[in-house]
């Protein structure tokens, strides 16, 4: 989707103030290798050799494991999460820039957006009222039941939505609410004969979801007692992503116990806060993903999970493991014995005994080792021996020596077998793992030369690879000496790339307009994807030293191919009358 929001001169200052060196050396150790561009290990994927480079002169990072690229404007977007505007706001900040008024559509969309969080903040007053009226009373009784706490429901701001399809629809729209911001906002559907709409949420004690700016851009509601669906939450709104938010992180966020405990559920969070442990989230029914993960990395370095105790809140952990590791996040995961998750916990054995459930976690070695144990009789000497290699295996991955020393010692000992023995197998282990993550880039970056023709998105599949490569070599040749287009007659509609065709319309006009075309005006006109091509076809070296040369050379291939498509055309249509003549097939 482009955005075109900001003026190009705004995008143009605002890159201008901030070098791509500096905000991408901020976030990868950069160095110089080879001619103009820096190196450095990929922040978007895990590679040991540096395939990530950043070119200063062009101010573009493109990398060529990975294929990611753009300019400083999508490096944002992309490692710190965040939509155009938003990172366009993230460097103004950083630049001491003020932010432009908007043009009408950016102003259109947040006028929308401040409406739908106008909506949820007044439904989140609506249900909190409704559990205080008498009519509240079976979700007074529930939370009794669940012993929550007063504080607790005030806190998360916890209500009731009546068993009536038409209150919370009536209170918004008496508060001058539309029936297509309550569809808009999740908060109700549309009848079914197509006139008016009734409310998604009946008879559940609602759990308002709040991002860390405070707003309330969703709900999750719980049935009262048992029942299909248990929880109901809002469905994707343009304010709620369940992927990129958790519940209880604007709270959780606060807490100064120096990490934060991952739950599964909702009403183990707030059991969780109850108890004192206020840095307690929940992934709002998804498995924890990436993006979840990268919020939680940004408050804190380290995570408690503590998630149901049962198969699939194993797997969820084993999960959660792999991504916080990839964020350099250390985990811990508890280990309940008697309880199926934190709340029936706590309300079994008390705050004490879960917070020394926390201080007894295992790192995530630790529970992999145990998880692993698990799986093996350790009595049986071939097992035995089956085990020790998966648990040298687990142990090698660590980067760190010290902490591979440590965990060797502490399983030699338990295992009963010679460290020096252990050590062996560790070691070999890593050179195992070295030779096959080297391998895999070697390949990675053959198969990436090799395809190197086409874009990595399907996609932007080139129709005519001859043509697209002289194509490209006309963007290259237009970006970098746009006094080349005089006298030329190429049209954006003899490309057979539509996006090399509209990347170089766009370079044409602004050759007629004097204007230059920064990368980061790039950002804002094309999708990520268009985006990182364009890039990847901007970085490859064009010798400028023939440019009227090169070009007249590309634009006959171009022209060739044309004539070669038509040609084929011609012959097609031809065949075809013939065959009608004939009455072939008919
Ligand atoms: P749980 O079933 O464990 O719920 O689902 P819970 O919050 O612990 O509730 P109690 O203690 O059993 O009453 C964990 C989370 O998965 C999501 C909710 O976010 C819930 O908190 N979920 C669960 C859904 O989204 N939909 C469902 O139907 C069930
Ligand atoms: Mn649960």
């Amino acid at each position: 989707m482009p955005y075109v929001e900001f003026s190009e001169s705004f995008l143009q200052e605002l890159a201008d103030r901030n070098d791509i060196v500096d905000v991408v050396g901020s976030y990868v150790r950069l160095t110089k290798r080879s001619g103009a561009n820096l190196f450095g290990l990929c922040p978007f994927h895990n590679e040991k050799t540096p395939s990530f480079s950043v070119a200063p002169d062009r101010q573009i990072y493109h990398c060529f494991g990975c294929g990611k690229g753009g300019s400083v404007i999508s490096f944002i977007m992309e490692i710190e999460n965040l939509s155009f505007p938003d990172a366009v706001a993230f460097l103004a900040r950083r630049a001491g820039m003020e932010l432009p008024e908007g043009n009408s559509g950016d102003r259109e969309q947040s006028r929308q957006r401040e409406r739908l969080l106008a909506l949820n903040r007044e439904a989140a007053r609506f249900f909190f009222a409704e559990l205080t009226r008498p009519g509240g009373l079976p979700a007074q009784n529930y939370i009794r039941k669940r012993q929550i706490s007063l504080e607790m429901v005030k806190r998360f701001g916890l209500g009731f939505a009546p068993d009536n399809f038409y209150s919370l629809t009536n209170a918004m729209r008496a508060k001058g609410f539309t029936e297509q911001e309550l569809i808009t906002g999740g908060l109700a559907n549309a009848n079914k004969g197509g006139k008016g709409v009734h409310d998604v949420f009946r008879n559940r004690l609602m759990f308002p979801v709040i991002d860390i700016r405070g707003n309330v851009i969703g709900f999750s509601g719980r049935i009262l007692g048992d029942g299909e669906p248990k929880y109901l939450n809002s469905r994707e709104t343009p304010v709620f992503n369940k992927s990129r938010n958790l519940f209880g992180l604007n709270l959780a966020k606060k807490s100064k116990s120096g990490y934060l405990l991952l739950a599964e559920g909702n009403i183990d969070v707030v059991s969780l806060h109850q108890a004192g442990f206020d840095g307690a989230v929940a992934s709002l029914g998804t498995s924890l993903t990436p993006d979840q993960a990268r919020l939680i990395s940004r408050h804190t370095r380290e995570v408690v999970i503590a998630y149901d105790n049962d198969g699939a809140g194993q797997k969820a952990a084993q999960r959660a493991i792999g991504i916080f590791r990839d964020l350099d996040v250390s985990v811990r995961v508890l280990q309940m014995e008697g309880a199926k998750d934190p709340d029936e916990f706590i309300k079994a054995k008390g705050s004490d005994a879960f917070r020394a459930l926390i201080e007894a976690s295992k790192s995530d070695v630790e529970y992999r080792l145990r998880t692993a144990e698990g799986h093996y009789d350790l009595g049986d000497d071939e097992q035995k021996v089956a085990y020790l290699k998966e648990a040298a295996g687990i142990i090698a991955q660590l980067e760190s020596p010290v902490e591979r020393e440590v965990y060797a010692m502490r399983l030699a000992d338990r295992a009963g077998v010679d460290k020096a023995v252990l050590r062996d197998e560790i070691n070999r282990g890593r050179k195992k793992d070295y030779y096959r993550e080297k391998k895999k880039e070697d390949r990675d970056a053959a198969r990436s030369l090799s395809r190197s023709v086409q874009p990595r998105d399907r996609n932007l599949r080139y129709e005519n690879e001859r043509s697209a490569l002289a194509e490209e070599g006309v963007v290259r040749l237009m970006y970098c000496d746009p006094t080349l287009f005089e006298g030329v007659t190429l049209e954006p509609e003899d490309f057979s790339s539509p996006l090399l065709g509209r990347v170089y319309a766009l370079l044409r006009e602004r050759a007629a307009s004097h204007s230059g075309l920064s990368p980061a005006v790039l950002s804002g006109m094309f999708t990520p994807e268009e985006e990182a091509h364009i890039t990847e076809v901007l970085n490859k070296t064009e010798i400028l030293a023939n440019a009227k040369r090169a070009l007249a050379d590309y634009i006959g291939v171009i022209r060739s191919e044309q004539q070669a498509l038509t040609a084929q055309q011609d012959l097609r249509a031809f065949a075809a009358s013939q065959r009608n003549k004939k009455g072939y097939g008919g």
